[in-house]
């Protein structure tokens, strides 16, 4: 990938390719769904044949069987070209009838509750929650920050109410586990519905747990957090001494875009010594084009300077 920009500081050094990944989400089956970007980007994938597709959440956009229905129809399609792993989404999941559950109400109807509120995504999509998947070069530890309302998300803003997202100390252990049995030079990706930084235009964090969680993450060695729900594309680094993680923030493929952005995804190329993020917006009747690209060094390199 000669050609391409460093990030300021950073020194460039000979790197081999490792794995490709295309980073999507908030497809939105329902009505905000567009047949043509969708069609768009599964001929995206086909002709790049990525080593993985991660699908940060929101695949639908009222949580109905016909729309998870048809996410799957289309999953199963990307599923032919590539492997994929996803997590749920807030609008996945049927949480307004899961509020006792979550609040810890004496434990009444607990169980019953946690199953109604991600019934039809476990329905349709899968029984896991929080998949992970090892492809070469790479490792994706999946996130349900997606739990409606919980003690840990409850937040004055009416708007945020079963809307924010929450990452439990559970998935945090949880992924350290596959961190340690994931091979030692694969690059440690954390999939999750909400972004873990403010929207440039939306101004909304979508984790209740932002800087807790990113420290936590930091500290399991991760390199890369993929997330979405914000609608924007964005790309960020988060640095904690030199324990750097840098954030990939899919925009959403569906019509539901922020005033003057459009529709997008983001293509990750991680090499041995550098990680590429590519957005890719959707320019009206033609196709994903490339919008932004960003270089950087990886954690791995900089020891090894
Ligand atoms: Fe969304
Ligand atoms: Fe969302």
């Amino acid at each position: 990938m000669a050609g391409r920009g460093l990030e300021p500081g950073c020194v460039r050094v000979e790197s081999l390719f490792v794995a490709t990944l295309v980073h999507i989400s908030d497809l939105h089956f329902g009505r905000p769904a567009v047949a043509e970007r969708l069609d768009a980007l599964k001929g995206f994938i086909a002709e790049i044949r990525p080593d993985a597709v991660a699908v940060s959440g929101d695949l639908t956009q009222r949580c109905t069987n016909r729309e998870f229905s048809n996410a799957r129809a289309y999953l199963d399609s990307i599923g032919e070209i590539a492997p994929y792993t996803v997590v749920p989404g807030n609008h996945d999941i049927r949480w307004l009838g899961a509020v006792a559950r979550n609040l810890g109400l004496a434990g009444l109807f607990r169980e019953q509750a946690h199953k109604f509120k991600y019934s039809r995504y476990v329905r349709h999509i899968s029984e896991d929650l929080s998949p992970s998947l090892e492809v070469e070069g790479a490792i994706i530890a999946g996130v349900n920050t997606a739990h409606g309302i919980t003690r840990g998300s409850i937040t004055r803003r009416l708007r945020d109410l079963g809307v924010i997202g929450q990452v439990k100390h559970a998935d945090v252990m949880r992924v350290r586990q596959i961190f340690e049995h994931a091979a030692p030079d694969a690059c440690r990706v954390v999939m999750m519905h909400h972004n873990p930084v403010r929207g440039p235009l939306s101004g909304r964090h979508g984790l209740a747990n932002t800087e807790q969680a990113l420290h936590a993450f930091a500290d399991l060695g991760t390199e890369l957090i993929l997330s979405g729900h914000d609608h924007q594309d964005a790309i960020h680094t988060f640095e904690r001494g030199a324990r750097g993680l840098i954030i990939s923030t899919a925009g959403t493929i569906s019509n539901r875009i922020r005033p003057g952005r459009a529709s997008s995804f983001n293509l990750v190329e991680i090499e041995d010594h550098e990680l590429h993020i590519t957005a890719y917006a959707w320019r009206k009747g033609k196709d994903f084009m490339p919008s932004e690209d960003r270089t950087f060094l990886r954690r791995t390199a900089s020891r090894q300077a």
